[in-house]
């Protein structure tokens, strides 16, 4: 168990994923909100997932269900919610000056080395971030949901967030489990939902010719990608130049992996059930495409 406390601030849907992945990885949790109501229907929610993950096998981490729910306490003073936490985790709705307003409260009580750091889906770290005092402990840990079940975290740094704090983050998310991706700087609309996107986009428009094929296409494309994006992360690291030896890795992983299979395969189910369901290009077929392409795209644990 760690005994370095996390605060999550706002315990919707992304709250309580994220208070369950930290608990997994033996972090004390602290889940705050201003609505008591909402804490307790989100501590009986994580209560009941936690125990049925259990009883299923798909429990994260070494502890047992009750060890981890005891992790997690909740509570509605800001103040107590973030004393001992070193990472504090925001998860307060997609609101520009509602953030603002958070992180401009949590300014003045955290100390210089907590890490500030939001699960915004795309607003940008300088527009949320500038002018605190704390900016260069602050950065954003962009999750897909629920963070539990799919492990990509972006991180974003703000212009003037201190490489340490990156580092620190990045460590942080391997230790309990997630697969961050680290951004050399900020962008509109992050990496993850601007090529999710883009390949969603042009899955709508090939529908018209669907097939099985446009299906495994589609899947070998975005594995293509990530694992572009995850090996030269690795080959970054390494600090030594990818340029000849990433695409060789991958054509040797392309051939050996036995995953990719598995999801060319399921793909193609996917795509005959609902055909059989609903018969060509119906808007069911589009829509179950266009999952399957977002599952495939934010799961990199599948390369
Ligand atoms: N839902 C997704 O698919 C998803 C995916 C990735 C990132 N995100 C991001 O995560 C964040 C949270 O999203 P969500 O879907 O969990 O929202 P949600 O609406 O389910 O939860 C928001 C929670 O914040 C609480 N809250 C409101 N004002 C607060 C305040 N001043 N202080 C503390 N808590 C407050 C609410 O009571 C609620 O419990 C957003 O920034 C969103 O963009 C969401």
């Amino acid at each position: 168990m760690d005994t370095a406390g996390v605060a999550v601030i706002g315990s919707g849907l992304i709250g309580r994923s994220w208070a369950m992945v930290f608990a997994a990885g033996g972090f004390k949790v602290k889940l705050y909100d201003i609505e008591q109501q909402q804490l307790t229907s989100a501590l009986e929610n994580i209560r009941k997932q936690i125990k049925e993950l259990e009883k299923t096998g798909f429990l994260k981490g070494d502890l047992s269900a009750e060890q981890q729910l005891s992790l997690i306490s909740i509570c509605t003073d800001l103040k107590a919610a973030v004393e001992g936490a070193t990472f504090i985790q925001e998860c307060t709705p997609e609101d520009l000056e509602l953030k603002k307003k958070i992180f401009g409260q949590l300014d003045l009580i955290v100390d210089d080395n907590v890490i500030l750091s939001s699960s915004t889906s795309c607003l940008l770290p300088s527009k949320l971030f500038t002018g605190l005092k704390h900016v260069k402990q602050c950065i954003v840990s962009h999750p897909v949901n629920p963070p539990y079940f799919v492990p990509l975290v972006e991180i974003v740094p703000h212009p003037e967030t201190d490489p340490s704090a990156v580092e620190r983050t990045y460590a942080l998310m391997k230790k309990i489990g997630q697969s961050p991706v680290k951004l050399n700087r900020e962008v509109e609309g992050f990496v993850l939902n601007r090529l999710q996107y883009a390949v969603i986009s042009e899955a709508w428009r090939l529908v018209d010719f669907l097939t099985a094929a446009v299906v495994q296409m589609l899947v070998w494309n975005l594995w293509l990608i990530f694992c572009l994006q995850i090996h030269v992360n690795q080959e970054k690291n390494k600090n030594h130049s990818s340029s000849t030896a990433l695409p060789a890795r991958l054509i040797v992983w392309m051939k050996h992996s036995q995953q990719k299979r598995a999801f060319v395969d399921f793909a193609d189910v996917v795509h005959r059930s609902c055909v059989a369901m609903s018969g060509e290009n119906t808007f069911t077929e589009r829509m179950v495409l266009v999952l399957v392409t977002r599952m495939l795209v934010c799961n990199p644990n599948a390369v």
